[in-house]
């Protein structure tokens, strides 16, 4: 493959960048008044405005040859087949079949997956009923008003996100239930979860592809101690409070669950593409078999459209490949996201993962060093909050930071006029960010000549604004879907493996050796760097040596 800085579309982009850096949003806006609904496309109820970016028509189409020339087609074919793309863990990643259709069928080393994954959705299905009718009943007969999720990264970051953002829907659920998400190995996690929680009235749902982890398996240990305890029973409970996800069925098994009570998931489902899979049952048990299912069809909409758009129409092809724009031609280290729905004030901690752990890589699929920039950093928080803290950096910092705004047309919580205060609030941000204030406007509103530097907004900052008419179930799945894909694209532009996570490794392994020496009731001999072991001995209390 030749290596990409070397390809035709990339130093046709560096060329082109010269041309554009110099040309500030405003003048492009006024060359071409049709920009603000021309560079737009819209699929499965999003709406893409991505015309305050510094692009032009020749900047996509150029994208789009790099995209081309770097086989986004070929390889998304791989992946929607089911091939090993996967190539470090020799896996394929398939997520999308998780969202297929009943009537779909896809075949993979001999199975249909697609099969699979419906029989486990009828049997969540049914689980899910139980408890949200009462059904299910504690060790000693009452029924389950609280679930509690144990899990971490992708076990927990989708079931926590996707309860928070569709919370509006659990309101119609049967009967009121308490959800909490315990993810932390740190005790206060699991002790603040369940301070108030009845032990007869709570299931746990330990979520762990693995069943390994440290962190989850710990917090389950505490949870089937707490449970015992609370309810002075013995092991026999342990089948009427706890349930499983997991694709380890001899572990889930080991630690007292019965199988009947485990949700199973496959290793093509790599941890944070893992929502759409068992691992929302939590989502499921809050909202309903049928609002789950229409998250997986907003999921399915948005598979498809990015299957068959073309680059320059495609949704998640033209975000990731904005980000590789800024990531590798302006130098942007940062990517902002900024909901403006306090429901999805948790989307931004679950980006992260989707996009740093697949993309945070420095070496190619072959195992050579990259030669460009990978992943921002992605960070946000919902707005308005965000103007009150870090938008100044935004708006007049020295930082290039791309920035996506999410809205909705519709609120869920229509009150007095909030919903137009803060839509009002995400569309000026946007035009403060791209147009700014020049010295002639600050001077023109009569600003005292020594503040006017102070007053001044440089403008020609970067952002996308995506809209939808009603955060909905669907939605939700669209959007979700919409940065996969585009994680995906910009992984196939870098030639790296999105979907493994060796980088999350040593420090799991060099914990393991810390454990028995702070732990040990022996000075222990410490074989560690002086900065770590002089850490090792304070925490022991050997406060006045070293
Ligand atoms: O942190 C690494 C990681 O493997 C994530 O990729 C994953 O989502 C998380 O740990 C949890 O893993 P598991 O579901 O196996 O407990």
């Amino acid at each position: 493959m030749t290596r990409l800085r070397e390809l035709g579309s990339w130093l046709a982009l560096e060329r082109h960048h010269q041309q554009i850096d110099g040309r500030h949003l405003r003048e492009l806006f006024a060359a071409d008044p049709e920009r603000g609904t021309r560079l737009t496309a819209e699929a499965a109820g999003l709406y893409l405005d991505y015309s305050k970016h510094r692009v032009t028509e020749e900047t996509i189409s150029l994208l789009a040859r790099l995209a081309d020339e770097r086989g986004l087609a070929e390889r998304r074919e791989a992946m929607f087949r089911g091939e090993r793309i996967n190539v470090s863990e020799n896996r394929p990643a398939l997520h999308v079949a998780l969202r297929m259709p009943r009537e779909r069928s896809l075949v993979v080393d001999g199975i249909d997956v697609v099969k699979q994954v419906h029989e486990v959705l009828d049997r969540m299905a049914t689980f899910s009923e139980r408890v949200r009718r009462g059904e299910w009943r504690g060790h000693s007969g009452e029924p389950i008003r609280n679930l509690v999720n144990i899990g971490i990264g992708g076990s927990d970051l989708g079931p926590e996100m996707a309860y928070e953002a569709l919370r509006h829907y659990s309101r119609s659920a049967p009967r009121e239930l308490t959800f909490r998400f315990v993810s932390n190995v740190d005790g206060t996690d699991f002790a603040e979860a369940t301070r108030d929680l009845d032990p007869a009235q709570t299931l746990f749902v330990v979520c762990s592809k693995t069943f390994t982890t440290l962190e989850t398996m710990t917090n389950a240990r505490t949870a089937r101690e707490w449970l015992l305890a609370g309810l002075g029973a013995g092991a026999e409970a342990i089948a009427d409070h706890f349930v499983a996800v997991s694709t380890n069925a001899e572990a889930v098994g080991e630690f007292g669950i019965d199988p009947e009570n485990m949700f199973e998931f496959w290793d093509w489902v790599g941890g944070r593409y893992s929502l759409g899979s068992a691992i929302g049952i939590s989502t499921m048990v809050a909202i309903g078999p049928e609002r789950f299912a229409e998250l997986l069809a907003g999921f399915h909409a948005l598979d498809e459209h990015f299957r068959e758009a073309p680059t320059e129409r495609n949704l998640p092809a033209l975000v990731g490949l904005l980000g590789v724009w800024y990531a590798d031609f302006f130098g942007a280290q940062t990517t902002a996201v900024l909901p403006y729905d306090q429901y999805l004030k948790r989307f931004p901690a679950y980006l992260q993962q989707l996009t740093m752990e697949s993309n945070g890589k420095r070496v190619t699929l072959a195992g050579e060093g990259v030669e460009h920039e990978t992943a921002a950093v992605l960070w946000g928080e919902p707005g308005t909050n965000g103007q009150h803290s870090f938008h100044q950096l935004l708006h007049q910092g020295t930082k290039l930071v791309p920035c996506d705004f999410i809205g909705f047309c519709e609120p869920l919580n229509p009150l007095g006029d909030h919903h137009d205060l803060l839509i009002a609030n995400l569309f000026a941000q946007t035009q403060a960010l791209a147009f700014g204030r020049s010295t002639d406007e600050v001077r023109a509103e009569g600003v005292p000549e020594e503040l006017v530097a102070h007053r001044v907004f440089d403008g020609n900052r970067p952002s996308t604004t995506i809209l939808a008419q009603r955060l909905t179930p669907a939605t939700l799945g669209s959007l979700v879907a919409l940065y996969e894909h585009a994680v995906f694209t910009q992984g196939t532009v870098w030639g790296i493996d999105s979907f493994d996570q060796w980088g999350v490794e040593l420090g799991k392994l060099l914990a393991k050796r810390i454990v028995p020496e702070l732990r040990s009731n022996h000075e222990p001999e410490l074989d560690h760097d002086s900065s770590t072991a002089a850490l090792v001995r304070r925490y022991r209390g050997g406060w006045d040596e070293g």
